[in-house]
């Protein structure tokens, strides 16, 4: 049945060998070979921007994303207290017996509040050793925040307080990102109308045999940027020619990747950053992902400005309802779903 499902039931059993379904093909699994654990992915202090080390910062920006498209971001002004009590509010939810959370439990991947064990339960065959809980983060309307969860009662005040914060962080990264391609300042804000906020944290129990399976499997997030808050336990990794790279934790940071509309809207300048996550067989790990991305309605197509003789668009214009529709009908197979609106 549901109330036995998903990863957390499987490690308070104490299993010893993980169930087939969760068991990646040879060439998905996390090898030791291909994992690098000395380099570091970009970190850019944003306390900078505001002296005159701005220029500096803007370039650093922009090297990282044409490079990466993943960087960690440090003196953010996000409170500390505001990140803290978040990371104490995954830990409590998913601290809740199990009859509790399934009040929220929802497969259909469109529906905008629920905990889930599977993104898309009726498509995928193999699964993820994750349980999650997503929920949409704007218009923070008093109707949306009554579809939260209300368990811990402090939950709802604290996830609205969060999500205003990362709000803020993110319109003033679109607004460093936009100068940084040389586009005014509301360029970025402005492509995505109405705009997505959406968080969702991940949690990722000891898992008996990580070698043969993975927290997240390797993906492009289908947004435009995302903003995650990671715990100490280390688990991201980036791919980059071939191999994985480590995202190690630093303390009250975030790590900013861009999602694949980036890389539609740059025509491809900046690069969206394929990720995934691994497991352990002693920690548990949370990370709690902000995803920033168009309405639905929007239209995204490479900006004009950055179009000319010697570069012409490299994606066809795309409405990003309809290229949402289209990735989560994709299933499990997912990655690099971008090539299709080239
Ligand atoms: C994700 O890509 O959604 C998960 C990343 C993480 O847990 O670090
Ligand atoms: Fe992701």
């Amino acid at each position: 049945g549901i109330y036995d499902a998903g990863v957390q039931a499987l490690f308070e059993r104490g299993v010893k060998k993980i169930p087939d379904k969760y068991v990646k093909s040879v060439h998905d699994r996390p090898c030791a070979k291909n994992v690098v654990l000395t380099r570091r992915i970009p970190v850019i202090d944003m306390s900078k921007i505001y002296g005159d080390e701005r220029v500096k910062v803007i370039q650093e920006l922009k090297c990282a994303c044409e490079d990466w498209g993943i960087f960690q971001v440090i003196n953010h002004d996000v409170p500390e207290r505001s990140m803290q009590s978040m990371m104490e509010m995954a830990h409590r939810f998913f601290d809740l017996p199990a009859e509790k959370k399934m009040q929220y439990y929802d497969s259909d991947p469109s529906s905008e509040t629920r905990y889930g064990i599977s993104y898309n339960a009726d498509k995928e065959t193999i699964l993820d050793w994750r349980d999650f809980l997503l929920q949409r983060c704007h218009p923070l309307s008093d109707e949306l925040i009554s579809t939260w969860p209300d368990m811990p009662s402090s939950y709802r005040e604290i996830a609205k307080n969060y999500a205003m914060n990362i709000r803020i962080l993110t319109l003033r990264l679109l607004a460093m990102l936009s100068e940084s391609l040389g586009l005014y300042r509301e360029y970025l804000a402005d492509v995505l109308k109405e705009h997505e906020q959406k968080m969702l944290i991940n949690h990722y129990p000891p898992c008996p045999q990580p070698d043969l399976t993975l927290g997240v499997s390797g993906h492009t997030d289908p947004n435009v940027i995302t903003v995650l808050q990671q715990d100490e336990v280390e688990g991201l990794q980036v791919l980059r020619d071939g191999l994985w790279i480590a995202v190690h934790p630093i303390r009250n940071a975030f790590v900013v990747n861009m999602g694949d509309q980036m890389q539609i809207i740059t025509n491809g300048k900046y690069q969206c950053a394929e990720h995934r996550a691994v497991v352990n067989s002693t920690k548990t790990r949370f990370s709690i992902a902000t995803f920033y991305g168009p309405s639905l309605d929007a239209v995204i197509c490479p900006a004009p400005k950055l179009i000319d003789q010697d570069h012409p668009p490299h994606y066809r214009q795309v409405i990003y309802g309809d290229y949402l529709r289209a990735f989560r009908a994709k299933g499990p197979n997912k990655k690099a779903y971008l090539q299709s609106v080239l």
